[in-house]
């Protein structure tokens, strides 16, 4: 197949030659650039915000945030000292290394603020999005034992405290009068802190972040980042990012999310550079606008904000002043071909995809901006890491072959620990040496690696990713619902889309009102994007003999494709 190449991007970027960094790299270089180098401790609080008070950095904006109703900008140095005070707020409530405190609200200043200090006392964070509801909310603090969490008054009734043992404090951000007693109020906390703070130096190994994903079995899993991360959330922000000095960066992703925090946070904070922040609902007119508004000069977002840019029309874009941007990034799932030619057309921008998990805990393949790119391919591994195409018994396989993307293991960003469960760690690992990501894709002759979709049944609904058995657990929690299997539907604009095949209890009868009914119960007893968009009734549904539902199955029926092999089905 002929492939377009689009040429490299004209001007100066750090990463100049990136065959010659790839043979010759070395992440020790990297390393040196950290306290522990020098002291054998180090602490990410520290590098990304308290460093930079000792240069010209102490006094530039780190943070520009906007919402509706808000929009505030932080020094560097006003962040390091506000999460000073957050950290003694900790502190006072005997919270200490390792110990795992949440952080639940809309993004917010204080969002930003909570997750340094609970990092400068030494312990874990826990980011929850937003629209997560009870449920969702009860498993994730269960089974890490969390002893706190933040959050605002809106969210605190999905926080079922007294059913979670370990959980002692809660703090609320702009708590009112009347709030119950118990809680903790963060703007008084904080008025009463001392700005002075003694930061916990912890070891490279030490648990730094607990992020909370899907796979296809069993609830979410907590996998768990260590502060080694930075390394990785350096270089990467450096070679993959371009951070250069005076960029103003945007970063669409949530915190509840890891592309939130890895790069949302970590990466340009480390790299010393202005973070624009934005809350609220987005619309094309909305993301445009934030370009125009703050001058953004690197672009980090997903292939679903894109598709819905180049729904809303060429003509809307010519409305905006988008000279500002010089780089242009997207993460989180394929990036179409029509997409990338769509950004060359209205932004003069190539669109440089690229390729890693919450499990790789940061960026590993990518489109570089000193390389050609190949419309619809993720790009080539970052230097230090060798990712390739593996069989099924774990053979590297040669160019062209479709098998299941790994990574040679370990690399600097790579989890440690799925909380509470090293049979699940080692699922991922089954193959001596390599991490497997559960995603299949080829490498072409040329290195560059092509996604071709997941092994497993994870949905990718616009980039969010998806369980399908937590939804279907909700689902048939629904006095209606006997059965449930769950897949996702191949859609335009998000990717996939949920869509529930179910059948009823005796008693029920299949009716529009009752698919609303049983949509609303996922949205209100899980999260918004995790319920179905479409819901079928089936009187059956396809399972294996031993009882487990057939998605596969459910699946063809959707495409209309042969269901394949059925010698496992029931009659
Ligand atoms: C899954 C990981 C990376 C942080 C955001 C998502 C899919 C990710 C791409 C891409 C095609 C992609 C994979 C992967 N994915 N990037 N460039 N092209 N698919 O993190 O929620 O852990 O999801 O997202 O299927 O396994 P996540």
């Amino acid at each position: 197949m002929k492939v377009e190449m689009i040429k490299p991007v004209e001007g100066h970027s750090n990463l100049t030659n990136y065959d010659e960094a790839y043979a010759n790299f070395d992440w020790a270089e990297v390393e040196k650039q950290f306290t522990w180098y020098e002291t054998g401790k180090v602490n990410m609080a520290y590098e990304a915000l308290d460093r930079h008070l000792l240069t010209d950095r102490r006094d530039q904006t780190a943070l520009i945030y906007s919402n509706a109703t808000r929009e505030e900008s932080y020094t560097f140095a006003q962040l390091s000292e506000l999460s000073n005070k957050f950290g003694n707020v900790l502190r006072n409530l005997g919270i200490s290394k390792g110990d795992r405190v949440f952080v639940f609200m809309p993004r917010s200043p204080e969002l930003y603020v909570s997750f340094f200090g609970i990092l400068k006392v030494g312990a874990i964070i826990g980011p929850l999005f937003e629209a997560f509801m009870e449920a969702a909310v009860r498993d994730r603090l269960e089974d890490s034992e969390a002893v706190a969490i933040v959050t605002t008054p809106e969210l605190l009734p999905r926080i079922p405290v007294k059913e979670l043992p370990h959980l002692k404090h809660v703090i609320v951000v702009g708590a009112n009068e009347t709030q119950e007693e118990g809680l903790i109020r963060y703007e008084q906390a904080m008025s009463e802190a001392s700005a002075d703070l003694e930061i916990e130096w912890v070891d490279r190994e030490d648990g730094m972040i607990l992020h909370y994903t899907s796979g296809s079995t069993g609830k979410p899993k907590g996998v768990l980042h260590v502060h080694n991360a930075m390394i990785q959330h350096l270089q990467t922000g450096k070679w993959i990012l371009d951070f250069q000095e005076g960029d103003i960066y945007w970063c669409a992703a949530d915190p509840g999310w890891v592309t939130g925090t890895a790069y949302g946070i970590f990466s340009p904070w480390l790299n010393g550079v202005t973070n624009v922040v934005r809350g609220g609902r987005f619309t094309p007119e909305a993301w445009y606008k934030t370009i125009e508004q703050y001058k953004v000069t690197i672009w980090y977002s997903a292939p679903t904000a894109f598709r819905m840019m180049m729904g809303a029309g060429d003509e809307l874009v010519k409305q905006f002043d988008l000279s500002s941007l010089r780089h242009v990034l997207s993460v989180g799932e394929p990036l179409n071909p029509e997409v990338v030619y769509w950004g060359l057309r209205v932004f003069n921008q190539r669109i440089h995809d690229n390729w890693w998990m919450t499990e790789t805990g940061g960026q590993i393949i990518s489109n570089f901006r000193c390389m050609p790119i190949k419309p619809g391919s993720m790009g080539k591994p970052f230097p230090g890491i060798y990712a390739t195409i593996l069989d099924d018994q774990g053979n590297e396989l040669p160019p062209n072959r479709m098998g299941n993307l790994a990574v040679r293991a370990p690399w600097p960003a790579m989890m440690r620990q799925i909380w509470k469960n090293k049979a699940k760690y080692e699922e991922y690992f089954r193959f001596p040496g390599w991490y497997v990501s559960g995603d299949s894709a080829y490498k072409d002759e040329d290195g560059y690696l092509w996604f071709q979709g997941r092994v497993d049944d994870v949905i990718n609904t616009s980039g969010e990713r998806v369980g399908p058995f937590e939804v279907e657990s909700k689902l048939v929690e629904h006095p209606a619902v006997a059965e449930a299997g769950v897949i996702g539907k191949p859609d335009p604009v998000r990717g996939e889309v949920i869509k529930a095949f179910i059948s009823l209890r005796a008693g029920y009868e299949p009716s529009e009102a009752l698919m609303e009914e049983i949509r609303k119960f996922v949205k209100e007893g899980l999260a918004a994007h995790a319920a179905p968009r479409e819901i079928e009734f089936r009187d059956k549904l396809p399972k294996t003999r031993s009882g487990k539902i057939m998605r596969r199955v459910l699946k063809a029926w959707e495409l209309g494709l042969p269901t394949g092999d059925l010698s496992t089905m029931e009659d």
